[in-house]
């Protein structure tokens, strides 16, 4: 038996899954988080750890099975957090998060410092607000006496498996987004480390993410109760540990993730970069690349819908009325830029919008344009990986968002794919859990177990008068940002 865990952004999701992929247990904890002004995102370190360490103690509790049974743990965690400790190992601040905003400037810093293209040939990457190079500079530049205090740097799984296993371990996926990392190379990029004033020493040992990074900490196991060693895999990043779990892991398969962020990640056998960083270029989870476009609102932009603007209604009503709509909105769209973009748009300043808004719209069709509007953003991505030259052989969807029947309709159309649903919806927890079974050694690659475990079990396909509509629409929306752009500030 394998446990996974998916540290996320509001809880942490822990599974128990057998050799055949059955889910024996589950618990979650929530935890909260922190918007102290405009743009900041923060959270507890401590806070993440004492949800992981109930949710873990309440799943031994919960499965029917010998406690003894379980072989490994591997971690997923939302990626680019920044985790800071003095030399005691005492958390110095509330982590940035991914989707925190404040570092614009320091983006620039960093920009022009090493110039793009230098700074693309160190990193595969560009300087994006949401990743942790600029989150160090903004510390170094705004608490310096922090700054000067600080002894490890890590990122939020890493604090979990350094609390876990005593190992100050990372693993090569999830540090792709730290911009600190010579992605091509899965090394630290000495250049940057040396522009940021942080010495080697300061960050963890870079392992590939089905290594085994250490064993369960025997205290920890005598609490748990748990007499068998427990390997702890390195794990991955959530998108990357997402892709393992959807099997998304060999050349020509894309995943798109409908969570709280939205994704389309490309799994490559040899690295590759486009020559203006437009989406990213990361280590994948097995020993090979990917490259993905993050937008920062997809499924959020309908949670806020409901739970904000439409508190009376259920979500299932909502997308009822909006599946009685016809495509294109009636001429409705929207922009879903809640919380500024990342791809293809890095604006922090980006906002959301309804356009085109008349006498006769519903808010069915404010409902439907949601969908579109979102799915729209994801075709950006899904643009730039056609004009690189990414195979696309399969789209799998996963995420809250893949739950609904229209909404992967919708995908389909706006993509003219087939979209497949898979016989798993846990995602980054599954990836963990796997990642964790072949770090025990029972399993040579990641590839095996996820050609074992995971199965396509449902094809959308697009529907012809759909795909013309929304390739009009598309060509409107596509236009949109540049032309809102100046009214954002
Ligand atoms: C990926 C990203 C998000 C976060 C939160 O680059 O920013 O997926 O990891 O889930």
């Amino acid at each position: 038996m394998f446990l996974g865990i998916d540290l996320g952004t509001s809880s942490v999701k822990l599974i128990a899954v057998d050799e055949n992929g059955h889910i024996l247990g589950e618990s979650v904890r929530d935890y909260p988080i922190y918007y102290p002004e405009l743009n900041y995102a923060e959270q507890n370190p401590e806070d993440w750890w004492s949800a992981t360490k109930e949710a873990l103690k309440e799943i031994v509790d919960k499965i029917d099975v010998e406690v003894d049974e379980i072989e490994s743990i591997g971690l997923s965690g939302q990626m680019h957090g920044l985790v800071i400790l003095d030399e005691n190992d005492n958390v110095l601040r509330p982590a940035l998060l991914w989707c925190d905003q404040r570092t614009k400037e320091e983006c620039d810093e960093i920009t022009e410092h090493f110039g793009k293209d230098k700074l693309r040939d160190l990193t595969a990457n560009k300087a994006l607000t949401g990743f942790t190079a600029p989150k160090i500079l903004w510390v170094k530049k705004n608490e310096p006496e922090i700054f000067n205090k600080i002894n490890k740097i890590m990122l939020p799984k890493d604090y979990i498996n350094y609390k876990l296993t005593g190992n100050f371990s990372t693993d090569v996926s999830d540090a792709s987004g730290m911009l600190l990392v010579d992605v091509k190379n899965r090394t630290w990029s000495k250049e940057v480390l040396d522009f940021l004033n942080i010495k080697e020493e300061m960050l963890p040992k870079l392992y590939e993410s089905s290594d085994s990074v250490g064993n369960l900490k025997d205290d920890l196991k005598k609490e748990i109760g748990i007499t068998s060693d427990i390997v702890v895999a390195a794990g991955a990043g959530d998108q990357a540990a997402g892709a393992v779990g959807t099997g998304v892991v060999e050349e020509g398969t894309i995943s798109v993730a409908l969570g709280t962020s939205g994704v389309v990640f490309a799994a490559h056998d040899k690295f590759a970069v486009d020559d203006e960083a437009r989406v990213h270029s990361f280590c994948h989870a097995n020993n090979k690349y990917h490259s993905m476009g993050v937008m920062l609102s997809a499924a959020s932009c309908l949670k806020w819908w409901v739970e904000e603007v439409n508190k009376n209604i259920s979500f299932d009503e909502l997308l009822k009325e909006a599946s009685e709509i016809e495509p294109g909105s009636n001429g409705l769209i929207f922009l879903p830029y809640l919380m500024g973009e990342r791809t293809p748009y890095p604006d922090p300043d980006a906002r959301g919008c309804f356009i085109g808004l008349t006498i006769t719209h519903t808010r069915a069709h404010m409902t439907r344009a949601i969908l579109e509007g979102v799915s729209f953003g994801l075709r950006d991505s899904l643009e730039i990986l056609k004009e690189l030259g990414v195979p696309i052989k399969e789209v799998r969807v996963s995420g809250g968002g893949a739950k609904s029947d229209l909404w992967r309709q919708i995908l389909a159309d706006i993509f003219d794919c087939n979209i497949n649903t898979i016989n798993t919806n846990q995602g980054p927890a599954l990836g963990g859990a796997i990642l964790g079974c072949v770090a025990t050694g029972k399993y040579d690659t990641v590839e095996q177990v996820c050609n074992k475990l995971i199965k396509v079990t449902n094809t959308i396909k697009p529907i012809k008068e759909n795909v013309k509509q929304y390739n009009k629409t598309y060509e409107i929306y596509h236009e949109l940002y540049s032309t809102l752009k100046n009214t954002f500030n």
